[in-house]
C-alpha cells in the first residue's frame, strides 16, 4: 500500500488514449486540498487522443508515443516518468497493454479504471456481453495494475442497474457517470 508522506500531493501521470473525461475529472479532483495526488503528467499512445487538450487547458506536460514499438514507447515513458519525479500511474481509457517489466518498476503504485464489475468481463466490449448476458447490473472497477490484464487487487466497484431498454452505449454513457465518481473514491482509500 502506498502511503502518503508529509504534506506534499504524490507525483502522478495519467495515462489515456481516448476522450479523456476520466483524465478530467482526475484533474479537477486532484485540484482539491484533500487529493493526495497532483497530475503533473499526461501520457497518450495517440497524437489523435481527445483528451490530450487537457494538457493544455490545465497546464500540465505532456507525452506521447505510439506503441508501434512498445519497448521504445516504455522506454520513452519511463525516462520522463523519472525525469519528472513521477511516483503514481492512473490509466485512464489507456487502450495499451503495458509490459511486465514496466509495470513491476512501478509495482503497487498503477491503478486503472475498468468499465464492469471484475472480474467479470475483463478486456473490451464489457457492456455488449452484459447486455448479451441478460446481466441486472453493470458496473465499474477500480484495481491496482498487475502483469494479468484486468486482473490486479481490486479497490472498489459500484454497480449500475442495466434496464431493459439500455443499449452498450446508454449503458457506457450511465456507468462512465460512476466512473467519474469511482476513481477519486478510491485514490483516498488507497491513501487514507
Ligand atoms: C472508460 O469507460 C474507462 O473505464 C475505459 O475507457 C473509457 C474511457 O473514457 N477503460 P474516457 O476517455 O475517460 O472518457
Amino acid at each position: 500500500m502506498v502511503k502518503l508522506t508529509g504534506l506534499k500531493k504524490i507525483k502522478t501521470a495519467v495515462f489515456i488514449s481516448g476522450t479523456g473525461s476520466n483524465l478530467k475529472n482526475l484533474i479537477k479532483f486532484s485540484k482539491i486540498k484533500n487529493s493526495p495526488l497532483s497530475i503533473d503528467l499526461i501520457f497518450s499512445n495517440t497524437s489523435k487522443a481527445k483528451g490530450l487538450r487537457f494538457s493544455s487547458q490545465f497546464k500540465i506536460k505532456e507525452c506521447v508515443s505510439s506503441f508501434k514499438n512498445p519497448k521504445v514507447a516504455e522506454a520513452k515513458i519511463l525516462n520522463i516518468l523519472k525525469k519528472e519525479n513521477i511516483k503514481f500511474i492512473c490509466l485512464a481509457g489507456f487502450m495499451k497493454v503495458l509490459s511486465k517489466d514496466f509495470i513491476k518498476k512501478f509495482s503497487g503504485r498503477i491503478i486503472n479504471i475498468h468499465p464492469s464489475l471484475l472480474p467479470k468481463y475483463k478486456g473490451l466490449n464489457t457492456h455488449m456481453k452484459a447486455i448479451k448476458n441478460r446481466d441486472k447490473m453493470a458496473g465499474c472497477t477500480v484495481h491496482f495494475v498487475t502483469a494479468k490484464l484486468d486482473s490486479g487487487k481490486i479497490i472498489l466497484r459500484k454497480e449500475v442497474k442495466i434496464s431493459k431498454r439500455d443499449t452498450p452505449t446508454s449503458l457506457a454513457k450511465k456507468v462512465l457517470k460512476e466512473e467519474h465518481k469511482l476513481y477519486p473514491k478510491a485514490i483516498l482509500k488507497i491513501f487514507s
